[in-house]
This record gives structure tokens, C-alpha cells and sequence, in this order.
């Protein structure tokens, strides 16, 4: 005899946990599966072990979805301040950091245990180290076949996550649920990672790992973001070049703007009024770290003389140099490291209401397993907690 519940959630992380708990709470009877041994391994490592759990600015355009008003009516149904809310009523300290981002004061195990306590209900049910087998529609709902036994039920949440980080138990499982009851797919690749360089490049700029700099960097298609980017010795780093990741395709060109709070060209003629036998080198150290001005000029990519030496025309062409610097990296550092997975299931199969996928009664989708990632800073977490709210209020 298969064990009978109303809901069966696969996938113990954000959205999964979420769910969970506004399933019960209506007194609904559900079991979450999940395949490792413990809840929300993301949400342990995320921020550095502080979660960046949510942002004071939550709007549609923080995400990334080929259908853009997909996201708005579950951030509107569950918002940043509901979560918000809820670590306030669990006493959990937090603390705002650039760009309204919200991190733990203490430990993102208070996220976990948070929402452990918020799914203690007697209609939660959870196992863990639990494989599913396969799935198969019912006259009534689904049955899963797992490690020992099979279970029964009316509805299904899938929120196994994207496949960023395998060895924190990420597996294709969702989007193969989702190919099997025909739903579309959009392609996946990783997001929110760092760049790599082609070979000259890397080993050019190998020797400035570590260094970061205040920069502004701008995407083919015109998304810009302004954060620090970091080299390192594989590629680009940094909060803005895993921003712009997420709208880089392989081929495309970056342009970062170096020094995006000053004029160059400006400053430069200054610099040669007061210095005009001051090198290039020496002056641009003033205005960046020397190990980068250096590279620069031993790649030939700037010439080393007095400043007083220089034409209008050259002061023109390093300006544009500087604010305009076009890199094409090799790729990206992949699933390996990357934060998020972009696409993943097509919204346009699901409601945007509910989550449950229009053309299969009863099976619903929640958190980074649809084709939604967030911007860094928070976005992540609150498109789980959203979505796992939503479709937990409907399964
Ligand atoms: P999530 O990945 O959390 O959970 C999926 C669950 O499904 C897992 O428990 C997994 O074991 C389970 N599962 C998968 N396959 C299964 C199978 N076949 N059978 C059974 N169970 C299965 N975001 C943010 O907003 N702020 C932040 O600070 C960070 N920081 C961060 C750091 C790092 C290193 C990473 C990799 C990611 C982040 N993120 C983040 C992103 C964030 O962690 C991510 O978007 C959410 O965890 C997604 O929540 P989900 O519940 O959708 O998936």
C-alpha cells in the first residue's frame, strides 16, 4: 500500500521549505523529499554564511525571465517585507549592506532553523537521504516511487532547484518532471559566475589576482551594473561581473569603464599641467593600482612617456582606452561556481498566479528550477521564498 498525502515536495531548500510550511498550515498533510542528508545547503553557504536572504528593493527588473511580468504577481502575493517580517517574529538579527542588501548578523543556520520551526507542524512530514525513483500520473494526483516505498498524491511541488553547485546535491531532476508531463523548456546555462579569459589575457592579467576595483561594466544588449570587479587568476570576478554574466552570451564582448566616477581626458590635463614630466605610469597609479597600469603597458596596450609628450589625440584614444575597456572572455567558470542557473521550466507553462503548470492539474513548480534568477543581493532567496509561498498557498 503507497502512503497517502495531499502534497509531495521534492526539494528541501528555500522554495521547497517555504512551501512546506504554507502547505501545512492549511492543513494540508505533506511529505518533502529530498535526496540529501540535510535542509537548505544553500541557504548554509549563501553570503558568505550570513544568507543574503532578501533586499529592501524587490522589483521585476532585479530578475532575469524570458517572459518579464511572470515574477510580479508572486513578489507582489509574498514580498520582501513578509520575509522581513517573519525573521523579526523569529528574532533573527539582520543587517543592511550596500544596495539594500539584507544579511544575517549571526549565522544563516538561523534561516534554516527558521523556517525547521515554521514546517513543525503535525501535517509536515520530511525525509531526507530519500531518492525518487520516478514519477507517473494518478487518476488522482501522482505517485512517486522512492528508496523504499512508493507515495501517493493530489498535488506535486517540484522545487529542486538549478544546477548550480553539484556537490551540493544539484541534479536535473526538476526539468526532467517537467520534459516528462511535456512541458517547454528553456535552455539552461550557469549565471551569476565568474569570467575566464582567453589565454594571452589570462596570463597577462594572472599576476593581478586579487586586486579590485570600482568599475562600471555594460553588457552587448545594454544592461549596466556598477559594483567592484576582482581578477583573478582564471579570469574576472566580482559583484559585477557576475551581475553582467547573467546577460552575457558566448562571442559577446563586456565594456568596462575602468574609471567611471572621473573624466580622464580632464584629468589627465590637469595631471600634465602640474606634472609635465611625470610618466604616464606613475600619473595613472594615482588613479588605479599600479600592477593593472603596468600590465597595461607591458601588453603594448599603453605607451610609457612624460605626460607633457602626449597629443590630444593620444590623450583621446587612452581616455576612451580606460572608459571603454572591451574584453570577450573565454567563458565562464560554469555550474562549477556559479551561483545560479539561468532558464530552467518556460514560464509561459505555468500560472503566474499559482505556479501550477497550466496543462497539468496539480503539478506545481517553485523557486530556481523555472526559467527566474535574480540579480546578486538578495534576489535569489526572496524568488524562492515568493514562489514557494505562492504555490504553496494553491497545492
Ligand atoms: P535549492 O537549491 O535551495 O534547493 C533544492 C533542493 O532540492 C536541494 O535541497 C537539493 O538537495 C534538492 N534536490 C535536487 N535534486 C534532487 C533530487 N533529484 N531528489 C531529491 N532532492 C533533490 N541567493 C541569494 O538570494 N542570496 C545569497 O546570499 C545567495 N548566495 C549563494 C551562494 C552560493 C554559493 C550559491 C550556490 C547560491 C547562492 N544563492 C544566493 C542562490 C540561492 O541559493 C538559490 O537561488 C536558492 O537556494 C534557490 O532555492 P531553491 O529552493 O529553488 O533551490
Amino acid at each position: 500500500m503507497a502512503d497517502k498525502f495531499d502534497v509531495v515536495i521534492v526539494g528541501a531548500g528555500a522554495a521547497g521549505l517555504m512551501c512546506a510550511a504554507e502547505t501545512g498550515k492549511r492543513g494540508r498533510s505533506v511529505l518533502v523529499v529530498d535526496h540529501g542528508k540535510k535542509p537548505g545547503r544553500k541557504i548554509l553557504i549563501s553570503g558568505g554564511g550570513r544568507c543574503n536572504f532578501t533586499n529592501y528593493d524587490v522589483a521585476a527588473n532585479n530578475f532575469v525571465c524570458r517572459n518579464p511580468h511572470f515574477v510580479k504577481s508572486a513578489l507582489s502575493q509574498y514580498t520582501q517585507w513578509d520575509f522581513i517580517a517573519m525573521i523579526a517574529k523569529h528574532d533573527i538579527g539582520y543587517e543592511e549592506r550596500d544596495h539594500g542588501q539584507l544579511f544575517c548578523e549571526d549565522s544563516a543556520k538561523e534561516i534554516v532553523s527558521m523556517l525547521l520551526a515554521e514546517c513543525d507542524l503535525p501535517t509536515v512530514e520530511q525525509r531526507y537521504r530519500c531518492d525518487v525513483h520516478s514519477i507517473s500520473k494518478t487518476e488522482t494526483g501522482f505517485s512517486l516511487k522512492l528508496n523504499a516505498n512508493t507515495v501517493e498524491c493530489e498535488s506535486l511541488v517540484i522545487a529542486t532547484g538549478g544546477l548550480s553547485m553539484p556537490k551540493l546535491g544539484a541534479t536535473p531532476l526538476g526539468y526532467q518532471v517537467a520534459e516528462q508531463f511535456g512541458l517547454k523548456m528553456v535552455p539552461t546555462t550557469a549565471g551569476l559566475v565568474p569570467f575566464t579569459l582567453h589565454k594571452e589575457e589570462k596570463e597577462a592579467f594572472a599576476e593581478l589576482s586579487g586586486i579590485a576595483i570600482p568599475v562600471a561594466v555594460d553588457a552587448e544588449d545594454g544592461t549596466h551594473f556598477k559594483e567592484n570587479l576582482l581578477f583573478t587568476h582564471r579570469g574576472l570576478s566580482g559583484p559585477v561581473i557576475l551581475q553582467i554574466s547573467s546577460y552575457w552570451t558566448p562571442g559577446q564582448k563586456v565594456t568596462i569603464d575602468l574609471l567611471p566616477d572621473l573624466d580622464l581626458a580632464e584629468t589627465f590635463n590637469v595631471m600634465r599641467e602640474k606634472h609635465p614630466n611625470q610618466s604616464l605610469k606613475n600619473s595613472l597609479s594615482r588613479l588605479l593600482p599600479k600592477r593593472l597600469i603596468e600590465a597595461l603597458i607591458e601588453r603594448g596596450d599603453l605607451s610609457d612617456k612624460p605626460l607633457k609628450q602626449y597629443n590630444e589625440k593620444e590623450i583621446t584614444a587612452m581616455a576612451a582606452y580606460f572608459h571603454q575597456w572591451a574584453i570577450a572572455p573565454n567563458g565562464t567558470e560554469g555550474y562549477r561556481t556559479a551561483e545560479v542557473t539561468l532558464g530552467g521550466v518556460d514560464t509561459d507553462e505555468l500560472s503566474s498566479k499559482t505556479m501550477e503548470a497550466k496543462k497539468v492539474p496539480g503539478l506545481f513548480f517553485a523557486g530556481e528550477v523555472m526559467d527566474v534568477s535574480g540579480w546578486l543581493g538578495g534576489y535569489n532567496f526572496q524568488w524562492a521564498w515568493s514562489s514557494g509561498y505562492v504555490a504553496g498557498q494553491h497545492a
